[in-house]
């Protein structure tokens, strides 16, 4: 794994952003594996501001999302549909049926994350996917004790993981018991990996990710099978790390032909 340390979000979130434009520039018709949270908000302003000031053009790319709450419809303020067309979608030229997200009101779950993931190999796989992490380590909805080998299925989330989302939702409302998301094995085959880590509350998550054993008690620890998986952190979320001048040593250092 490739960890590279920025001083600030703002910086780390440019620089995800141009690794996305890279592969969008070389592959228009890339397929973008998308998460949501507060976390890559930073990333999405930036590929905006692609789209509008330097020409990104996302007219023949495709989307798949990690997750989606369910009992949530896409028309729902807390849904990751909404999160992804407010936050995204609307501000670029992406055509909406290339957009997509778990069903988070289907019926049938099973049959409908079987579709997922069908689509998926259909799209020719993922290119780039972005995580965030949980503070409890989890990628997508994958919680600890997930299997390493999982698809896409219905995961029961922690409390810790509700109080942490509890904030998206209204003051009144519950925040969802299940969710439909990817499964480890399914975010391990993307053809590439950016996990994105910002501020002290992940510092503890990330070390463990990153320096810990591989663990399916630390979800995101399972990305040390990829062989193409970037951690961009920012100063403040890197502080956990024992070999933190490593990383920044071996990035300051890069051979011209594998810099950004
Ligand atoms: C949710 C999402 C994850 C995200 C995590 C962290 O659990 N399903 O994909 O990584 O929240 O969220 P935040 O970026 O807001 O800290």
């Amino acid at each position: 794994m490739e960890v590279i340390i920025q001083p600030t979000a703002e910086e780390a979130s440019a620089l995800a952003a141009r690794i996305f434009g890279v592969l969008v520039r070389s592959k228009p018709a890339a397929v973008l594996g998308l998460a949501t949270g507060s976390t890559p908000l930073g990333l999405y302003a930036e590929l905006i501001r692609l789209h509008r000031e330097e020409g990104l053009d996302f007219s023949k790319v495709t989307t798949f999302n990690l997750d989606e709450y369910l009992g949530l419809g896409p028309e729902h303020p807390a849904s990751y549909h909404h999160f992804m067309w407010e936050n995204l979608f609307r501000h670029i030229n992406i055509r909406p049926e290339n957009t997509n997200l778990p069903d988070g009101l289907a019926r049938d779950v099973a049959t409908s994350c079987a579709v997922y993931e069908e689509r998926i190999r259909a799209a020719g796989g993922i290119d780039l996917q972005v995580v965030g992490i949980g503070s409890d380590g989890h990628i997508g909805f994958n919680e600890p004790g997930s299997s390493l080998a999982s698809r896409t299925r219905i995961k029961t989330l922690t409390e810790r993981t509700r109080a942490d989302n509890a904030p998206f939702f209204g003051p009144a409302e519950e925040v969802p018991y299940h969710v439909i998301t990817m499964g480890i094995g399914t975010i391990l085959e993307a053809r590439e990996v950016l996990l994105l880590g910002f501020g002290p509350r992940k510092a503890e998550a990330l070390a463990a990710a990153i320096e810990g054993p591989v663990s399916p008690m630390v979800p995101a620890s399972a990305l040390h099978f990829h062989p193409r998986t970037r951690a961009l952190l920012d100063e403040a979320a890197a502080v956990r790390l024992q070999r933190g001048n490593y990383y920044r040593h071996v990035f300051a250092n890069k051979p011209v032909w594998q810099r950004v």
